[in-house]
This record gives C-alpha cells, sequence and structure tokens, in this order.
C-alpha cells in the first residue's frame, strides 16, 4: 500500500489517549499508563509538540520523538534530531510507514538546522538500510567492589562526601566540563537536571572536582544488592579513583558494581579479580561484564554534518560519499579545530566512504583506518593515517540514552 497520503503534524494533548493505546500496543514492557502519560506530557528531552504523529485520514497510525537536542562532540555542542518511541499501530504494519514517518523527521531535522539525527535502535538493520551507521561499543562492567584498589578507599574519606541541595550547582557544571570532552553526552536542560536529580532512588556523592550518581538495586530482601552506576563525572584521574573509592567502602552491603566505561578506558587492568566469586567456563575464564552496542547515527547534510564538530587537529582532505542514488564530493580544511567544506578540488587521494559510514567516522567513533580495515571506506594510506589525525574522537559513550 503506498504511503503517500499520510499526513504528518506534531501530537496535541486532544490526540494522548490515541497515543497512549499506540504506545501500549508498541511497547508491551508493564510500564503504568501513569508512567507513559508522563513519558508524552513531562518528557525532560522535550515537549509533547516534539512528538510527531503520521495520519491516516483522520487515524493516527503512526509516531515518534524528535527532541531538538545537542551533544557534544569535539568539544562543540552539535545539535542533532534525536528519534525514539517510534511505533506503528499493529493493524498496519509492513507498509512502509515507520519509513516514511523516519524519512519525514530526517527533513524536518535537516530543515531546522540539526547536524544529524541519533536513535537507539530496537534493530540495526532496520536503520541500516535509511542510512544510519553505528558507533562505538561501551564496556559495561560487572565488578566485585573489593576489586577496586584499597588506596581508592582511603582516597574517598579525605575527597567524598554525600551531596546536599547546595551542590546542585557544583553537580551541573562537574558535568558540563565533563560533557565537552566526550562524544554524545547532552547538553541538558534545567528540566532534564529537575527530574534527574530528584530521582527518588538515585544517590549523589560529590567531590571538590565531580561526583557519581547510582542507584542500588535489590529483587527483594536477602537478596543480593547490585549497584548500577548512572554517571562518574571527574575533572582529573585523582578524582575518579577517589569517586569509585568511595563505591568500593560500599562492599558489605554490595555485592556487585554495574560501571559503563568506553572502549578505550583501561579501568579494567587496575581492578583485582573483578570478577569476584562469579565462576567461568571452558571458553571464557574471566567474563567481566558486557559489550553494550551504541547508538545509531545518520547524516542528511553531508558538509554540515563536517563543519558542526570541533576537530583536533589541522589538515585538508577530500571526501567522497558514495550510495545507490549519489556521489557528492567535497573538499574539507580544518584551521583550529573548526572545518571549512568547499566544492572538491578533485584531488586524487580522498576518502571514499557511504553516508552512514562517514556518519560513523565523524560522530561515532570509527576510525577511518578501522573502517577501512572494515572494507567500510577506501582510501591510500597516507590519506587514512591523515584522515585518522584530523577526525580523531573520543569513543562515543552516551549517559543518556532517549
Ligand atoms: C518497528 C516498527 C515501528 C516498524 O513499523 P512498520 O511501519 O511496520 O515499518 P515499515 O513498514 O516502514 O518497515 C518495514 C520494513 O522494514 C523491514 N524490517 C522490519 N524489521 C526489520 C528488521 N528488524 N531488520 C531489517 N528490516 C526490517 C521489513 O522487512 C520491511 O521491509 P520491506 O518494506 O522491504 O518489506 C513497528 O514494527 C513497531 O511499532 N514495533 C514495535 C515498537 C518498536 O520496536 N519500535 C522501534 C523503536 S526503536
Amino acid at each position: 500500500m503506498s504511503t503517500e497520503d499520510l499526513r504528518f503534524r506534531p501530537a496535541t494533548a486532544e490526540d494522548l489517549d490515541r497515543v497512549l493505546e499506540l504506545h501500549f500496543a508498541a511497547f508491551t514492557d508493564d510500564r503504568s499508563a501513569t508512567e507513559r502519560r508522563r513519558n508524552f506530557t513531562a518528557n525532560p528531552l522535550g515537549s509533547l509538540a516534539d512528538f510527531v504523529l503520521a495520519l491516516r485520514g483522520e487515524d493516527i497510525v503512526a509516531q515518534a520523538f524528535l527532541f531538538p537536542l545537542e551533544a557534544w562532540f569535539g568539544g562543540r555542542a552539535v545539535r542533532l534530531g534525536a528519534i525514539a518511541s517510534l511505533a506503528t499501530a499493529p493493524e498496519v504494519r509492513g507498509q512502509g510507514i515507520a519509513t516514511a514517518l523516519l524519512q519525514h523527521l530526517h527533513v524536518t531535522s535537516d530543515v531546522r538546522g540539526d547536524a544529524l539525527t541519533m536513535l537507539y535502535a530496537f534493530r540495526h538493520r532496520f536503520y541500516a538500510r535509511l542510512g544510519y551507521g553505528t558507533t562505538s561499543s561501551r564496556k559495561r562492567l560487572a565488578i566485585d567492589p573489593a576489586a577496586i584498589p584499597g588506596a581508592w578507599r582511603t582516597l574517598a574519606r579525605t575527597r567524598v562526601r554525600r551531596a546536599r541541595s547546595e551542590d546542585k550547582d557544583l553537580i551541573k557544571r562537574a558535568y558540563v566540563r565533563a560533557a565537552s570532552r566526550t562524544s554524545g553526552w547532552l547538553t541538558r536542560t534545567d528540566a532534564f537536571w529537575d527530574r534527574h536529580l530528584s530521582r527518588e532512588r538515585r544517590q549523589f556523592l560529590v567531590a571538590d572536582s565531580g561526583y557519581v550518581a547510582f542507584q542500588l538495586r535489590q529483587s527483594e530482601a536477602h537478596a543480593a544488592t547490585t549497584l548500577a552506576v548512572d554517571e562518574l563525572v571527574a575533572d582529573d584521574d585523582v578524582t575518579r579513583c577517589a569517586l569509585l573509592g568511595s563505591l568500593a567502602a560500599m562492599r558489605d552491603q554490595v555485592a556487585e558494581i554495574e560501571l559503563e566505561i568506553d572502549a578505550n578506558d583501561p579501568l579494567e587492568l587496575v581492578l583485582l579479580d573483578p570478577d569476584g566469586r562469579r565462576f567461568g567456563t571452558d571458553a571464557v575464564e574471566h567474563d567481566l561484564g558486557t559489550i553494550v552496542g551504541g547508538p545509531m547515527l545518520r547524516i542528511e547534510d553531508v558538509p554540515r554534518a563536517l563543519e558542526a564538530r570541533g576537530y583536533p587537529a589541522d589538515g585538508a582532505l577530500d571526501v567522497v560519499v558514495h550510495g545507490a542514488a549519489e556521489e557528492l564530493a567535497v573538499s574539507v580544511r580544518v584551521r583550529d579545530g573548526r572545518a571549512e567544506v568547499a566544492a572538491a578540488r578533485g584531488a586524487a587521494a580522498a576518502l571514499r566512504t557511504t553516508r552512514a559510514t562517514l556518519a560513523s567516522v565523524l560522530y561515532g567513533g570509527l576510525r577511518a583506518s578501522d573502517a577501512a580495515r572494515l572494507g567500510l571506506l577506501d582510501a591510500d594510506a597516507r590519506t587514512l593515517a591523515r584522515a585518522d589525525a584530523i577526525f580523531a574522537l573520543p569513543p562515543i559513550a552516551p549517559v543518556d540514552p532517549f
């Protein structure tokens, strides 16, 4: 069936009953109607006007958020469209409706000037066919608290304290400083912070230049307790060690600490027996946790995507983006951390890749040389070395999934 008859518009309060009905049909977890309603009326990432509906006649047949957010890449806050809660009504699945809604969202995001769209995919293949690229994975360590160096617990005694309400600004400022050094951390609004800080089960410990936020989980009384770290933010290594030491000091209560770190973080190398009393298998003697896949990214306007982020090194190269229906060649010159894009000068040495892989290289923490090793990108060795230096980006490790 054709999708040409679809109309798109932002949701309003009158649509909420149908929106909730569709949400219940698409996301069948045990969230209550009240919780789901709050997802639309008091979402920390945006408003109901950011929720876009696809209608056939008067009937709402699909829906999704397109939040206007900013996230940090290469030391610059970059505007992005964050897509979430995509759902098509069960009776009209497989007709291309979600695809048409996504294409509408891509255009909307492009027209308002975003450099990329980002989403957490239920299945990568579904979005890959629409030009989305993958991003670096994170390590989700499952750590016996006793594995954390004892000296860090000693550090914690002098440096770490319980957060009080007057520490809100310290926490917010520490986050902003840290976010600007990361790939993919969001610029948080006041509404976001209000929600974040008032979560009943979330606890904060602070140091002068950092903090750790975590939640304790226990399935029933007397069962093992897990401490899940929501975010660990520190300006310097000593503060980070002290904050980890303060978590280690909870080892009488806590059986395991869950902590996500980026792919390049060497933390597990200092932990002695992080797998504690977990036992291995014939193939894996020490299982330290899980590898977690990152969000997916898509770029619509290639020059804008190239110019929006910050860069660690100066240099110039040509980029050719090719696909089934396109071949676009541009020349990129980076000076003082900013890129300028012009029509390609036709230099022989260029990176040749797809739109999806360019998204992964520019914003997803994929090195150009690694993309070449995976058969996703072509360039000669000198151009690859130059691209690795110019495009270098810490692995993406966002802390606020949507
Ligand atoms: C995911 C969902 C939105 C898709 O809606 P839809 O309107 O049926 O999707 P479309 O018709 O546009 O796309 C279906 C197409 O994608 C393909 N497809 C569907 N799932 C796929 C997958 N996991 N991998 C690859 N392709 C997939 C289908 O084969 C079809 O391709 P075709 O058009 O060539 O036959 C719908 O199934 C849904 O609401 N699911 C529950 C909620 C959910 O998981 N949302 C995603 C949150 S990220």
